[in-house]
């Protein structure tokens, strides 16, 4: 199932890396200032960006941080973020292919691991959470942030069908209470937290982004008219202008490695 999963990772992006390089959700996202806000790199640091994507948030790091390892599994998606590096004239990004769920870095050797948007495709999260900590020096920062869904049960298992429906490579999106749990058990300890970052979406624009299919943009249509009472504040859907507008909700936390 993990591999299957990569598998579907790697052709759902290495498909997408345009679009990811100039998607707004992605390179404008609230969550990046809110993550820079919060982490506040320091000129001295070696970072390591997980599931780097198109590099935004590698980008932003860069110019605040010694160095950086933008790191991704999808090898369009390294391309297209070292091409984005760049055209902006940053020099300290380097990129690497690269397992979140096994990362090859040795022990002890960044100061901070970021990661955004890219957890809920994990087979293994814990096991990923397991790297961020073994790659972290002692003391080290966090920078997570992912889309969140609410706590009721099946209101979370109706949430990720439909992402799952958008895009097979999705794996699951935890509610927030759930993350800090798992970061806690990978001695990763949540120290600083924003409110929860709202994002509008309109409907085509993020299914086409996934090129799904006519027939399951029907279907995910079909989803969002029946949504569970409890998913009602989160997707919020609005139809109008002969379209769907629904929000996401976003979260980031910044949590430190503990030292024993
Ligand atoms: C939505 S994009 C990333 C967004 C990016 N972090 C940003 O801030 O714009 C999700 C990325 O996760 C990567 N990914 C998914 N599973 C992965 C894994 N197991 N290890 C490394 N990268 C993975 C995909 O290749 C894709 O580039």
């Amino acid at each position: 199932m993990s591999d299957e999963l990569k598998a579907k990772v790697q052709s759902q992006f290495g498909a997408s890396a345009d679009s990811y390089a100039t998607s707004s959700v992605h390179a404008r996202g609230d969550s990046l200032a809110v993550l820079l806000n919060l982490v506040e790199p320091q000129p001295h640091w070696r970072a390591l960006d997980v599931a780097t994507g198109a590099g935004h948030t590698a980008l932003l790091f860069a110019p605040r941080v010694s160095h950086v390892v933008a790191s991704d599994l999808t090898e369009p998606m390294l391309a297209k973020a070292a091409e984005l590096a760049a055209q902006r004239g940053l020099t300290n990004v380097e990129t690497r292919k690269a397992d979140a769920e096994s990362l090859p870095f040795e022990d002890n050797s960044f100061d901070l691991v970021t990661c955004r948007l890219a957890f809920h495709h994990f087979p293994n999260p814990r096991q990923a959470l397991a790297e961020f900590a073994r790659v972290l020096k002692p003391g080290g920062l966090l920078g997570f942030t992912d889309n969140v869904t609410v706590p009721e049960k099946q209101a979370a298992g109706y949430y990720n069908a439909f992402e799952k429906l958008r895009d097979p490579s999705h794996n699951w999106v935890y509610p927030q209470v759930r993350l800090e749990a798992m970061f806690a058990e990978a001695g990763l300890v949540v120290e600083k937290s924003s409110q929860l970052l709202m994002k509008e979406l309109e409907f085509h624009d993020w299914a086409d982004r996934q090129h799904v299919s006519p027939e399951n943009k029907e279907k995910l249509l079909e989803m969002m008219r029946h949504i569970p009472a409890a998913l009602q504040p989160l997707f919020a859907p609005r139809w109008a202008d002969g379209t769907l507008y629904f929000s996401l909700w976003e979260v980031v936390l910044v949590a430190r490695l503990q030292q024993n």
